[in-house]
């Protein structure tokens, strides 16, 4: 069997497959399926400093092969996971990963401040919301903005810090290469892409909030494109993410310079897609005679 285990900022990961933030709650839901201990890591649903309602309904839209969301990072705040959630995470055997979306600097800096004596093993500070007004992907738009919170969380916690990128941005690797310089010690990437549905009938978009995050294998490719730029772009590691659904996508994120894969939107339709591609991963390891899975890591030849 290859070795599926991968470190990220000093961060063992059993394997590269971790659901990603917001399609997994704190993982309650999903116990019933399988074991969370199968999994590389979890990223927790994203936690402002107050209790947050999201967004008025509707806020999900289909789309040819995706989704639209506006949930607007609805959370019960990051007191009420400290307290609730995570005693349920402690010693699942898998690393929790802690999405911090406040929204402004201060609001992070005091959210990663309370998880700092935690057993969470890694922020990752979610500069990429494009449904809310405040925060979110303000932060993520500008080499400047980026840096500067960036910088701002760095200082507030000692924990491993990765920070989540938007899609919504004329040239992501300079986003990249300014929160490595601002002390990031990862980037995941993508967040969604921004996009609207109109329902024809009542000539009004589909939701609520008019404009919504793209996810799902719609784009996937452009998910590729952007962590291929970005890994190199920089020397932190990478997380891939945007339209996973099976094994082969993962394998394809890894040789584009992933170091571990986010899977997202496909988990709403498969509960079992992350243990299913972790499987894949393994078999295709093993029939491909790769003892280890840090070979696939940037592998891609380009043409
Ligand atoms: O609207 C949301 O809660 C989405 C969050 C995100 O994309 O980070």
């Amino acid at each position: 069997m290859a070795n599926l285990s991968v470190n990220i900022a000093g961060v063992e990961f059993k394997n590269p497959v971790i659901p990603a933030s917001g399609t997994f709650g704190n993982g309650r839901e999903y116990e019933k399926f399988y074991p969370l201990h199968l999994l590389g890591g979890i990223s927790v649903k994203g936690m402002t400093l107050n209790p947050k309602d999201g967004n008025p309904p509707p806020r999900i839209a289909e789309t040819p092969a995706g989704m639209l969301n506006s949930v607007g990072l609805q959370n019960p705040g990051v007191d009420y996971f400290i307290q609730n959630e995570l005693p349920n995470l402690e010693n699942k055997g898998t690393v929790i990963i802690a999405n911090v979306a406040g929204s402004t600097v201060e609001d992070c800096i005091t959210i990663a401040q309370k998880l700092d004596d935690t057993c969470v093993d890694m922020l990752e500070l979610n500069i990429s919301c494009p449904n809310v007004k405040e925060g979110g992907v303000a932060f993520g738009v500008s080499c400047q903005s980026a840096a500067g919170i960036t910088q701002a969380v760095r200082k507030a916690t000692k924990k491993p810090l990765m920070v989540k990128l938007s899609p919504n941005v004329t040239d992501i690797a300079s986003i990249a290469r300014a929160v490595e310089d601002a002390g990031a010690d990862a980037v995941s990437l993508i967040n969604t892409v921004l996009g609207m549905r109109i329902d024809i009938k009542n000539r009004r978009p589909i939701l609520k909030n008019n404009m919504g995050g793209l996810s799902g294998p719609a784009v996937f490719p452009v998910a590729v494109r952007m962590v291929w730029q970005v890994a190199n772009a920089v020397n932190i590691p990478v997380v891939g993410m945007g339209g996973i659904s099976k094994w082969e996508d993962a394998v394809e994120m890894m040789m584009a310079g992933a170091t571990a894969v986010q899977v997202g939107a496909a988990i709403f339709s498969n509960p079992y897609c992350p243990v299913e591609i972790i499987d894949g991963l393994n078999n295709y390891l093993d029939d491909s005679h790769i003892a280890d899975v840090n070979e696939l890591i940037g592998c891609v030849k380009p043409w």
